[in-house]
Parts: structure tokens; sequence; C-alpha cells
């Protein structure tokens, strides 16, 4: 009986050009786009974090300075809070100082935008023969049980890779990489091909791949050795794509939930709207306003 392995790191690539939101992400990378009224990435730290995961692994771009500072404490804002007693706002940042002390956080700098596979592979060192959950953060998955807890359920068993899956109209399915898949449980498929974006067809399938994953130590070999897609990137999907044609199995887990795919201007809006409408303390007053309009 192989050994079971638990999944305690992640792996957060955030280096990629955002272009589909130029010309706002030159400067502000889409991940620290606001929903409701948190940047794009707390909701999958967060996620990271209730799962339990205890280190994450972030590939930035060079000069992305973002994310160090977002968890960095700031004794000369808090001194100035401080003085003007703005508890409220001191709680805010306080937030963010308990998820440093119950996770780690790591650093590596993707020099040139090379692929989201390339940016996984330079996690390698440190993740040391462990299976991780892999983020892209510009997919948040708003359902009760989260998107990483419920790819784990089939990963404790299975022990493979695993594509987070979802089903999508035919007009959606052009803008997302689908799959070819056998379904051989509830939700469980067993991955037969890979289609990135498909151009042509997209009766091939209606299952369409979110950017969650769980990966093993074998992917990032792959990874090493798979050839760049078009435009020269290597690609997570590419990887898992040639283990499959290796004969290697490559699970897909259709998740639960409502998907807030992020990656484009419209779609961001969308998720944006749909977060704020939920939001405890401001929801309710933007939906009496939406009516006014
Ligand atoms: P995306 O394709 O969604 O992001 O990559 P992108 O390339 O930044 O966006 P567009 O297509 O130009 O608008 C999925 C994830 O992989 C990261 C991205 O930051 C995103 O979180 N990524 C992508 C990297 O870290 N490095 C890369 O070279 C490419």
């Amino acid at each position: 009986m192989p050994e079971i392995k638990e999944i305690k790191k992640a792996i957060f690539p955030i280096a990629g050009l955002g272009t589909r939101f130029l010309p706002l992400s030159k400067v502000v990378s889409k991940e620290f786009f606001p929903l409701a009224d948190k940047p794009m990435i707390q909701y999958t730290i967060d996620e990271a974090v209730a799962f339990g995961i205890k280190k994450i692994v972030f590939i930035i771009s060079p000069g992305q300075k973002g994310i160090l500072e977002y968890f960095k404490k700031n004794p000369k804002l808090e001194k100035i809070l401080k003085e003007r007693k703005n508890e409220i706002f001191l709680n805010e940042l306080e937030k963010i100082q308990e998820i440093s002390k119950r996770i780690s956080f790591s650093f590596v700098v993707q020099k040139e935008p090379l692929g989201d596979g390339q940016a996984i592979l330079l996690a390698k060192n440190m993740i040391n023969k462990e299976p991780t959950a892999v983020f892209f953060s510009d997919d948040i998955i708003d359902s009760e049980k989260s998107c990483l807890s419920q790819l784990n359920q089939l990963f404790k068993t299975s022990q493979a890779p695993i594509i987070a899956l979802k089903k999508i109209s035919p007009e959606r399915r052009l803008f997302y990489g689908l799959v070819e898949a056998e379904k051989i449980a509830s939700r469980i498929y067993k991955i037969k091909r890979i289609i990135e974006k498909p151009s042509e067809d997209t009766t091939l399938s209606e299952l369409t791949v979110v950017g969650r994953y769980i990966i093993t130590p074998e992917v990032f070999e792959y990874l090493k050795k798979v050839s760049p897609a078009k435009g020269g990137e290597i690609r997570l999907s590419g990887a898992l794509a040639k283990m499959i044609k290796d004969g290697k199995i490559v699970y897909g887990y259709e998740i639960d939930g409502e998907w807030l795919e992020c990656g484009n201007k419209l779609s961001w809006l969308k998720s944006h709207l749909y977060l704020s409408l939920k939001h405890k303390e401001f929801g309710p007053e933007l939906k009496k306003y939406l009516k006014t309009l």
C-alpha cells in the first residue's frame, strides 16, 4: 500500500503579464484587484489557510512588491492609526498579521513570463517531493466545502494529480481549457485529453479546467521536459497532457460551487458584483441602489 501523503504546501504563481487587464495591470497585478472589499488574492489565501496549508510559495515577477508589502507589518501606519484611535482600521491590519502567524510565505522571482508551468517549476526546491496544491488566484470558488477540500477528498485515496473541473455552457467554452474525460464515479473523472482554449469545436466536452490543482512530485519532472506551447510558454496543462500520453493517471474532479472567474475584465466585474452583493455589510444597500438605476 503506497504511503498516504498529506498536502501542507501550496504554490501561487502570480507572475503573469495580465494582458487582458491592460492598461491597469501595468501598475497593479490582477491578483490585487478588488473583489467586494478585499484583493482577489485574499480569497485564495483564505482558502489555503482554512484548509490547513502551512507554507505558500508565491512566484512573483521582478519588481512585483505588492504581495510582500501586503503581509509585512507597517509600524509607521499602525502608530498613526493608534494615535488617531482608529481601532476599526487597526483591526483590518491585525487580520492580515493573524494570517502571517498561521502560515509561512516564500517568494521566488520568475525573471521572464515563460508560462504558468515554468513558474510552478521554480518552486520545486521548496516543495521537497511532497504533493502540493496549486492556486491560480484569478479563479475563486464560492462553495460550502472549499475547492481544495473537495479535490483532497479524492487525493486521499488516489495520490495522483487532480484538476478541478466545472461544466459550462457552449458559448463560454471557447475561452477556457476543456478536457475529454471518462466518468468513473460521482464527480470523478479520468482525464483522456486536455484541449487548450478550443478555437473550433466546443462540443468536444462540457468540462472546463478551473485554476485549482493538486500535483505530485512527478509533475515537476514533466514540467522540466515538456515542450513549450504556442507563444513559447511552458504550461502546467501541457505537462499533465504529456503525463496522460505516457499512460499516467490524471484525475478530474467536478467541483461543487459557484466558479467566479476573474481573468478578464467582464468576468472580473461579474465576480466583483457577485461578491459585493453577497457582502454582509454592503450587500443589502447595494441591492437597493441597483434597483434605483
Ligand atoms: P493566466 O494565463 O491566467 O495569467 O495564468 P496571465 O498570463 O497573467 O494573463 P493574460 O492571459 O496575460 O491576461 C494563470 C496564472 O499563472 C500565472 C498568472 O499570474 C496566473 O495567476 N503565471 C502565468 C505566472 O506566474 N507566470 C507566467 O509566466 C504566466
